[in-house]
């Protein structure tokens, strides 16, 4: 185990701020969780469970705990002729599981490869890309409570998975931190392509497979959006917003060419990018904090921004949004 105090947070944040926490504690096991949720140094202060630092934004320096996980085992604990069932310590770095699951021929994440971060992070963010999202695979998610150090099952139904949530983003926020997450991966992978271009740009690498689906995948990905570790950001910003039918048919007759994903009979969804790129914004920064020439939904760390800049740039794009087109922009991305 490793415990620090004064800790930078500098390599635990993609946006790649300079900020410090009180306590750092890295733990490799279960046992060793429940060890340290038994300390004075975390019943005596506020705790925050952190992954890679892909979705989180600190505005200040970190006046508590913070609690990393380093558990790293990747075991099948089931498998049948069609499936695996794998158990992923919630530390392990998500796109070498990606790269491991696609190794051994075993279908279901592939187009969430080069997502950043790691599986325990994955599992409570319900990460999405081209099509598919985490939770299609996730089985249950294992997690101790902080309070009581009692470990949890979570089904996938108690994860109450939604569009870039669960319940350990809102009813849970806070009270579990996750040891291990379940998927079932399948050994007769059923391609998803269904991502407007994707199957195309996969066959210019060949046949279908596992292996050139995840070659694609990273090469759109490598083409948008920023590398953590040349340019702070933190993926999306913003999530895509859901607006009423109403709303948006009175939007596609002032703007005809808005791109729009049905959701249900009475609601549509529309690309954050698109609206930002409208307002003005793709390329243009204020101070340090930038907004991503590439993907306008890509907020980015110039040089040596602080969080309050990178803020301040998400609530100008906000507001402008807010103005043009009467629908209300909410960050993905953890204000801490
Ligand atoms: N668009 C613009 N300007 C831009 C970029 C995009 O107008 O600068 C428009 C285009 O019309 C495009 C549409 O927005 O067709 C959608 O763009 P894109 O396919 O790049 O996807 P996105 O909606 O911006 C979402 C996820 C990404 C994920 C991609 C691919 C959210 C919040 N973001 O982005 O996830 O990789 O789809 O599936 O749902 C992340 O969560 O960090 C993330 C990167």
């Amino acid at each position: 185990m490793k415990i620090k105090e004064n800790f930078s947070l500098l390599p635990h944040n993609t946006f790649g701020l300079n900020i410090k926490t009180d306590f750092f504690i890295e733990f490799n096991s279960v046992e060793e969780l429940q060890m340290v949720l038994q300390s004075d140094i975390v019943k005596s202060n506020r705790v925050l469970c952190i992954g890679g630092g892909s979705n989180l934004l600190f505005l200040s320096d970190f006046k508590g705990v913070v609690l990393h996980s380093n558990i790293q085992s990747v075991t099948i604990i089931k498998e049948d002729a069609d499936s695996v069932f794998l158990e992923v310590g919630s530390g392990v770095n998500w796109d070498d599981l990606v790269a491991h699951t696609v190794e051994n021929g075993w279908g279901g994440i592939e187009n969430l490869s080069l997502i950043p971060g790691e599986t325990g992070a994955s599992a409570l963010q319900n990460i999405g890309a081209y099509g598919v999202e985490v939770q299609d695979v996730i089985e249950k998610v294992k997690a101790v409570n902080i309070s009581t150090g009692k470990v949890h099952d979570f089904s996938h139904d108690e994860c109450r998975y939604g569009y870039r949530s669960s319940t350990f983003k809102n009813e849970m926020k806070g009270a579990y931190s996750i040891t291990s997450v379940i998927l079932k991966l399948s050994k007769k992978p059923v391609f998803k392509l269904n991502y407007p271009h994707l199957e195309e740009e996969v066959l210019k690498t060949g046949e279908i497979s596992l292996t050139n689906i995840r070659k694609t995948i990273i090469t759109i990905r490598e083409s948008k959006l920023p590398d953590p570790k040349i340019l702070g950001n933190a993926g999306s910003f913003f999530i895509n917003p859901v607006i009423s039918k109403q709303h948006f048919e009175a939007l596609q007759t002032q703007f005809p060419e808005i791109p729009h994903y049905f959701v249900s009979e009475t609601q549509e969804k529309v690309p954050a990018a698109w609206l930002i790129e409208q307002c003005g914004w793709k390329g243009k920064q204020i101070g340090n904090a930038g907004v991503h020439d590439k993907q306008a939904l890509v907020l980015v760390n110039l040089c040596g921004a602080t969080g309050s800049e990178i803020v301040h740039l998400a609530e100008q794009i906000q507001l402008s949004v807010q103005v043009k087109f009467g629908v209300e922009l909410i960050p993905e991305v953890n204000y801490i």
